[in-house]
């Protein structure tokens, strides 16, 4: 365990929440600062900084998360592994928002749900790792955690942990959040524009004459309706959309400076983003990362791996939603293509049993990542896709609602995950391998995707 050195006595969590009561607990996955004096300053300055989201928000996604988990909606949530300084560019944010747009369109389309669509977007920066340090011949160093930490470069200044990062990444999120803003509700997401959303390399693909006639069929329909009176002016739900943003809730020092109290109900909300989640490292029971969450008032994720016992997933429950308030939890599965049949079911039942409002969402990256024949860290997109499957398949057998997909992925042509339509190989992975971090699905993988989950949404309603 590294950080938070130094802590002797440990309150439960019983003892009263406050922002700061996280800082009690044993916390996995934390940096290591050589210099505490600097980290507190970069803590103060972005305490003073104005929040990113409104705590109104974080209660509208809940409502909505709240329909996904009585059935009758479905989440989708994606974006970068690790968003970094080096990749910040308008086009990024606005090739990965528009993939997603595409997603949830075929999704309400081949569905007939509405789609709750949430990025992992405008603050996803720090990551987790499975090893402290990282040795590269005779040199050993700290492991990159996240450009809101220290630097990929493998040197020793880049590597050393560096509290002004988290400034600047609050700045990027800040940057970010306001395009993605602009982009829902300024026209760019008019369901008029389905035929614009397309990268030139989709629509090249055979994703892409798909979409084409799914686009059609829509164009149409707002004909028909523009007949019939309805139209982007007085139905804003043709003009705009409503898009959330997520990030894992890691760096525990910088989602407490952003954490406020809502002027309209005095509860506490932290307003780096509309939904966080904890990652399977770090949900210790009686962890720092838990301790943060459980205070807040946004919705919340939990990540749960093959090793999750139904005791384990209620204990989460319990700690994390105890008014039992359904779209405050969202359980993420990440369970590995060849373990969901055989680990899920149990957790599921578990849950079902004991009447906990959960969403059920399918996260089918972490656990199907492996090393190419050509040294490349990949996801063969067959194992994602068999995942997704066994994940709905689970749903199914049980009769509770597969909530929700989590995944990462970029709308640029990256070749980082093989297979796909396209057929990307291992010799492949090197034309276009720019991940920070975990390897992401292109734009036509999503969307290839995208299609299967709209199969088997479609299933599930009939
Ligand atoms: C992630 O979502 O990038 C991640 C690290 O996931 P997990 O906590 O499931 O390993
Ligand atoms: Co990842």
């Amino acid at each position: 365990m590294s950080g938070m050195n130094g802590v002797s006595s440990m309150s439960s969590v019983s003892s009263p929440w406050t922002p700061d009561s996280w800082r009690r607990h044993p916390a996995q996955q934390m940096p290591e600062y050589a210099d505490a004096a600097a980290l507190a300053a970069a803590e103060a300055q972005l305490a003073k900084y104005p929040p990113l989201v409104f705590a109104g928000e974080a209660r509208t996604l809940k409502k909505s998360l709240a329909e996904v988990a009585e059935g009758r909606a479905f989440v989708l949530q994606g974006g970068d592994c690790a968003e970094s300084f080096a990749e910040f560019h308008a086009f990024n944010i606005r090739d990965t928002f528009r993939v997603l747009l595409q997603m949830a369109v075929v999704l309400t389309y081949g569905a007939g749900l509405p789609i709750v669509k949430l990025g992992r977007m405008a603050g996803q920066f720090a990551k987790p790792r499975s090893a402290p340090v990282e040795t590269r011949g005779d040199v050993t160093l700290p492991s990159y955690r996240g450009d809101n930490v220290n630097g990929l470069e493998f040197t020793a200044a880049a590597r050393a942990p560096d509290p002004q990062r988290q400034v600047q990444a609050y700045f990027q999120s800040a940057a970010t959040m306001n395009l993605l803003r602009a982009f829902a509700q300024g026209g760019y997401a008019d369901l008029h524009q389905v035929n614009r959303w397309t990268a030139d390399f989709i629509a090249a693909s055979a994703q892409g004459d798909r979409y084409r006639e799914l686009a059609d069929h829509i164009g149409r329909t707002l004909k028909f309706m523009e007949a019939c009176g309805l139209n982007g002016d007085n139905t804003p739900q043709i003009r705009e959309t409503a898009f959330y943003t997520s990030h894992e809730a890691l760096l525990l020092g910088y989602e407490q400076a952003l954490t406020r109290r809502d002027s309209l109900t005095g509860d506490w909300y932290d307003c780096s983003a509309h939904l966080l989640w904890i990652g399977e490292r770090t949900r210790q029971p009686d962890g720092a990362h838990i301790e943060f969450c459980r205070g807040i008032g946004n919705p919340v994720g939990v990540k749960v791996g093959p090793k999750t016992k139904p005791g384990d997933v209620l204990r989460l429950c319990d700690l994390l939603n105890p008014a039992n308030e359904a779209g405050r939890l969202m359980l993420i599965a990440r369970m590995g293509a060849d373990t969901v049949g055989d680990a899920l079911p149990a957790l599921v039942r578990a849950v079902q049993a004991e009447g906990r409002k959960v969403v059920w969402s399918c996260d089918p990256m972490h656990g199907n990542t492996i090393t190419s024949s050509t040294g490349y860290k990949t996801r063969p997109f067959e194992r994602v896709l068999a995942e997704v499957r066994g994940f709905f398949a689970v749903h199914r057998a049980e009769g509770t609602h597969a909530g929700g997909v989590h995944f990462e992925m970029t709308g640029q042509n990256v070749t980082e995950c093989t297979g796909g339509a396209e057929g990307i190989d291992d010799e492949a992975l090197a034309a276009c391998y720019l991940t920070h971090c975990d390897p992401r699905l292109n734009g036509s993988q999503s969307l290839e995707l995208a299609f299967l989950i709209a199969e088997m949404l479609k299933a599930e309603r009939a």
